[in-house]
């Protein structure tokens, strides 16, 4: 079984047996419209590919963790669209969990994905007291203070941030937890998985901030143009397009150099490879550079080309 099957299946198994039976029918259908209604499942795959790179010795633990990072990430996504944060209507193409139920169900819907993560992990660790205990610690880390998900959803709040700090803690951390859980499920010392969680976790705020100028609501499955409209401090905005484009390039060879030599290198490279071309395709940059350039002619002004030099990159984009 691939490791996204893998993934998608223990998430289905496990949601249905956590929400167990007679829970409210409303906030019930609200939690399931929050996970099951698409995502690339991103932070699993890469909790599941580390764990079979560190010999997978505990495969129902694996697929606990697994569960837990994605049900804590699609309830961050749950609360972060919510008018008091980003305000968004639609999320994965379909309306926010508040426009197709309420506010209300919204934030209790993230609020019970939060205690249903935990709960996976404890019904899952019962027979792994040792390892439960770095689930646990590698989880809350990702989501919680300092620099998890909930700070950095908080430096929204302050009138400074710095922006790479914003960035590592609201995305890059979680996936963090999910390079980490990976090695930690299966017995091993997380330590050398840091720094693929790492980079390949701000790479993909990088690519978030790139999608949010160059997307569409309908390729980005939510609404466009939101860093600006809600004043968010953005790579894009920080770098330029070009810069922004480029530290995403050295954020990936980055992730793609600090895989630790395992046997399961070269299909982590490639998982690298495919999120890097998924969320800043090549035919994208090519795009805007043409209508850049185009512009650039019209003002006389020197065009500066850029091209993204990726040792892991197949080719240019
Ligand atoms: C979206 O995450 C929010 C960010 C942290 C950038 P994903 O791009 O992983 O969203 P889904 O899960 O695929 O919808
Ligand atoms: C990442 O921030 C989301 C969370 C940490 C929950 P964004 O606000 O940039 O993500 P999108 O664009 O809404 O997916
Ligand atoms: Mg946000
Ligand atoms: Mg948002």
């Amino acid at each position: 079984m691939g490791i996204l099957l893998r993934a998608e299946s223990a998430l289905k198994s496990h949601f249905q047996l956590a929400a167990g039976v007679g829970a409210p029918p409303q906030l019930q259908a609200a939690m399931q419209h929050a996970v099951f209604t698409g995502g690339a499942r991103i932070r699993p795959q890469l909790c599941i590919a580390v764990a079979t790179a560190c010999g997978d010795d505990a495969p129902e633990l694996t697929n606990a963790a697994a569960v837990a990072l994605e049900l804590m990430h699609c309830a961050s996504l749950v609360h972060d669209d919510m008018p008091a944060f980003d305000n968004a209507d639609f999320r994965r193409g379909q309306p926010t969990v508040h426009k197709a139920f309420s506010e209300p169900l919204a934030l209790l819907s993230g609020d019970g994905l939060i205690v249903m993560a935990y709960r996976v992990l404890l019904q899952a660790g019962a027979g792994h007291a040792h390892r439960l205990l770095g689930l646990m610690d590698a989880l809350t880390r990702g989501v919680g203070l300092p620099d998890g998900i909930v700070a950095g959803q908080a430096w929204e709040c302050e009138t400074t941030a710095d922006l790479a700090q914003y960035q590592r803690a609201k995305t890059g951390a979680l996936f963090v937890a999910a390079t980490c859980s990976g090695a930690i499920a299966s017995g091993h010392d997380p330590a050398p998985w840091r720094g693929l969680g790492a980079f390949l976790g701000e790479a993909y705020q990088v690519a978030d901030d790139i999608r949010d100028v160059l997307g569409d609501a309908s390729n980005l499955g939510k609404p466009a143009g939101q860093d600006v409209a809600n004043a968010r401090p953005s790579s894009a905005q920080a770098l330029g397009l070009d810069g922004a484009i480029r530290y995403f390039d050295s954020l990936i060879e980055k992730a793609g150099q600090s895989i630790p030599d395992c046997t399961c290198r070269d299909m982590l490279a490639q998982l690298v490879l495919l999120e890097s071309e998924r969320l800043v395709p090549k035919s994208m940059c090519q795009s805007y550079r043409k209508k850049t350039s185009a512009s650039r002619t019209t003002s006389r002004t020197t065009s500066r080309t850029t091209s993204r030099t990726s040792k892991l990159a197949a080719a240019p984009r």
